[in-house]
This record gives C-alpha cells, structure tokens and sequence, in this order.
C-alpha cells in the first residue's frame, strides 16, 4: 500500500512540474491551474495512504471546516482581492508548518539527532516570521494599515538583532537539544522579525514581498518534508520555494530595486511632488466623452494602458468593445501591460483574457515603449504609478527608477479615472497636468459606457 502512495506521489510530483510550466503562459494557464488543483489532491491522497491515522473524524473535521471557510471565498472573491488572498494562504500555510514543526520537535526529544533538531530550529523560525510578515502584508494591501513604511532611527539594526537573537537560539537548542523553553522564545523572535520587516517596507514595493514570503513559505515547507522524510513535501516546497524566488527576481527587475533595496530600502517613505494626491496648485485639464470621442475619431493608432482601475471598475469588457468600435474604423490597437499593474502578477493578462482580447495586441513594456512616440492617443484606465514620469525624471520620488510605460510620450493622453487622487504607492502624477493629457474623471466603466456609446452614435 505504501508503494501505491509513493507511484501516487510521483504522479502529483509530474502534476506540479507540468502545471508551473503551463501557468507561466496565459494561453495554457487554466490547463496549468487544473493540474495544480488534481496534483494537490493526488498528494492529499497519497498522504492519507501513506500515513496511517487512528483519528480520521479529526482528518474529516480539519477537511470540513476549510472547505466551508475556502470555498466561498473562492468563489466570492474579486478578482482584485486575489493579492491579500494570496498573503492569507501564505501566513496560514506558513502557520500550519511551524506548528507542525514544534509538534515533531516535541515528539521527537528526548534523542533527536542533530540534524533534525537544526533543520525543525530553520522551519519554525522561517514559518513563524513569514506567518507575522504576511498577515502585515495583508494588512497593507487590504488596507487596515497605512501602506506607507515604518521607518524609525536604528530600523534596520532594529530587525536584523531580531532575527540573529532567533538564529543564535536555534544554535543553542541544536546544541542543548532537550531545553525546549528556547522554541517559544526562538518563536517570538521570529514572529516578531516577520512583523518589523514588512512593516518596514513601502507600498509600492508589496508584490516582490508577497513572492519573497512565497519563497519562505516553499523553503520551510520543504525542510518540514526532509525531517518527515516526505518526499512530496519536499519537492512542492522546492518548487514552491523556487518559483517564489524567481518571481521575486523578475519583480524586482521590473521595478528596478534590488532585493536589499527591497528589504531594507524603506522605499516609499517620503512622498513628493505633492504627494497629498490633491495636486497641490497646480490643475489637470478636465474634459467630457465627447471631447475624447472626436479625438478617437481622427486617431489611427492607439494604445490602451489598464490598470487597477480596470479591475476595480471590471471594465475590461467595456474596453474591449472600444477597441472593436475602433479596430472596426481602421484604428490600429494595441494594450501595454505594465508587469505591476494593478495588484497581482499578471493581473492585466488575466482580466483582458476574461474579456477574450487577442493575445497578440498585448504589448509588454519593453516592446511598447518604443511606439508610445508615434502613437496617436494612449487611454489610461485606472492606472496610476505604472504610468508616472516621475519614475523617470525625480530622484526624489519613492516610484524613481522603476521602469514605467512611457505613455507621456503620446501624442494625446486620455487618462480616465475617477479624481487626481494618487495610486498605490502615494504619489501624485506629473502626467495629469501635462498639455497633452486629457483627464476624464468618472468610474471608468462608466465613461467607456458613455464612450462607447458616443462613438456608436
Ligand atoms: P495604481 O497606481 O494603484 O492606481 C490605480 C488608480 O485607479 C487609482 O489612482 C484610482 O484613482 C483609479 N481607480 C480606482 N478605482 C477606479 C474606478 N472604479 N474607475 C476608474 N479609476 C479607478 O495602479 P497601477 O498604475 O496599476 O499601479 C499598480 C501599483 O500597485 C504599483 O505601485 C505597484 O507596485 C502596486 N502593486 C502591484 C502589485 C502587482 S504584483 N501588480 C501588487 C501590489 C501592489 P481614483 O481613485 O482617482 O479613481
């Protein structure tokens, strides 16, 4: 039977492989989820073969009480709260594998080898911290906390004394393996390193977090799978660890900080340029549909620049069926997908796939950027920071360095949003008080509605 378990385990090791291959493209992406969804349960399966339990009522119990808490979730969620979702499964997966962690360092005293005893010390301190770090991060990003950095003289020393003091216990307790007072104290530590932080690490830089703890939360799962002997722990938590880690990578290139930078930078802590959202003085030129209509009318390129705005007014179809109107009158279309706009990796994609857009008119950054000068009219909808040149031209600004659409070299700016408020990282846009830009405030389901229907009149 438990050679049945181990072929089983196999199988949802393959599932794994092929379902990260397949969702790291949007065309084979639902194939890539649905053999994550059956290599999960395959494992689940295996596990339960494998493992002999005298209690399964408690196994039925555990598997009842997170399907009813889970699956509305799944299903009720919108789409732009995937970002804090995804930081809750992290700070409870973590949880879950420190607590097992501490359960099998018990168990296993008095006697437990050395090795054991310092791989259980590294899970329970990595699944502490990233259990304290991802409830901050979603704390953050639902907002229940200001998104701004936590800075204070001394921060940096501050975090990393939390973290050596948590390692040095771990060294301890390898050394005097039975003095299990250390694991609370080691614990604390942890937990309390986690919560410095990401507390100490701006808004704008939350989506390379989210796949930093990512990777945590894979690399404890996997040390938790050496000392079990588990083997399909270990690769899902390597694969889950790895991928992490390159999307942390690819985040962080695309924001152009660096993974210290990111940590301990305290990116975003010092607004500028009017930082208030309010535009201080100066005043962004406000015009109605049919202004922007006409301009439509004589355009023959133009480029489409969604953001979290898109998602929060899920005007996706709307845009879609603009760019038909316009595809329809000889216009040449073409969508600019920032990598982080809006609020998760390939946010964009996912919505403009929704709303059937052909894969071929997305544009990435690095190919766009170079028609921006040559396109007649860019509409931004509900984005913000993705398209602020203050990236490019202000030193001072928490967003500079980070590469960013160049939709202010257009030849007209249409920017749809609801107010001059500022974006996810706080600051206010030169972009809206620019000659060319043309703001049309309102939700921006709404004004393409009203576009729309403009043009078909
Ligand atoms: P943001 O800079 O966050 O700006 C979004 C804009 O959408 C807001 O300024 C808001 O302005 C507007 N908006 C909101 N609801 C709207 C509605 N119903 N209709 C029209 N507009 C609406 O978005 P972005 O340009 O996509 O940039 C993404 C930011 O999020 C970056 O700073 C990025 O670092 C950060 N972030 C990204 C991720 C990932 S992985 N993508 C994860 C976390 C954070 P009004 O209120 O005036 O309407």
């Amino acid at each position: 039977m438990e050679q049945f378990a181990l072929y089983l385990y196999v199988l949802a090791i393959a599932l794994f492989i092929l379902s990260l291959r397949w969702m790291s493209e949007v065309r084979t992406s639902r194939r890539g989820n649905i053999a994550g969804v059956f290599g999960m349960a395959i494992a689940i399966t295996g596990t339960l073969i494998a493992y002999h339990s005298e209690r399964y009522d408690l196994l039925i119990g555990a598997f009842a009480i997170g399907a009813i808490i889970g699956v509305p979730i799944a299903l009720k969620l919108p789409m732009s709260a995937v970002p804090q979702r995804t930081a809750m499964s992290h700070a409870f997966g973590s949880l879950s594998i420190a607590l097992v962690g501490v359960g099998e360092y018990l168990v296993r005293i008095p006697g437990i080898s050395i090795f054991d005893s310092a791989v259980l010390s590294v899970e329970i301190i990595i699944g502490f911290l990233t259990f304290t770090g991802s409830c901050i991060a979603f704390a953050k990003l639902q907002g229940l906390i200001p998104g701004k950095p936590w800075i204070y003289p001394g921060r940096v020393f501050v975090t990393l004394a939390t973290l050596v003091i948590s390692f040095g216990l771990a060294i301890y307790l390898v050394i005097n393996p039975d003095q299990t007072f250390i694991i609370p104290i080691m614990a604390a530590f942890a937990l309390i390193f986690g919560f410095l932080m990401v507390m100490s690490i701006g808004g704008a830089d939350m989506p390379t977090v989210i796949a930093i703890l990512n990777a945590y939360a894979g690399l404890s799962a996997a040390a938790l799978g050496f000392v079990l002997d588990n083997k399909v722990l270990i690769v899902a938590g390597a694969l889950d660890g790895a991928s992490g880690l390159i999307l942390a990578i690819v985040m962080s290139k695309a924001m152009n900080r660096s993974f210290l930078n990111v940590l301990f930078g305290g990116v975003g802590a010092i607004p500028s340029g009017g930082g208030d959202g309010k535009g201080a003085a100066k005043s962004a030129q406000s015009y109605a549909v049919e202004d922007v209509a006409t301009v439509l009318e004589n355009a023959s390129s133009v480029v489409v620049v969604p953001g979290y705005g898109m998602a929060v007014a899920q005007a996706q179809y709307v845009v879609k069926e603009l760019a038909d109107i316009l595809q329809g009158k000889g216009v040449d279309i073409k969508y600019a997908v920032h990598p982080v706009a809006g609020r998760m990796p390939g946010h964009m994609n996912v919505l403009l796939a929704e709303a059937e857009v052909s894969y071929d008119q997305l544009w990435e950054m690095e190919r766009i950027n170079s028609i921006f000068p040559e396109t007649d009219v860019s509409i931004v909808v509900g984005a913000n920071d993705v398209t602020n040149p203050a990236a490019r031209t202000d030193p001072e600004s928490p967003l500079y360095g980070m590469p960013i659409l160049d939709t202010d070299k257009s030849r007209t700016v249409v920017f749809i949003k609801r107010s001059t408020a500022v974006g996810f990282a706080g600051v206010d846009n030169e972009l809206f008080y620019m000659p060319n830009t043309m703001m049309v405030f309102g939700d921006a389901k709404q004004v393409l509605t009203e576009l729309v229907a403009t043009l078909k009149g």
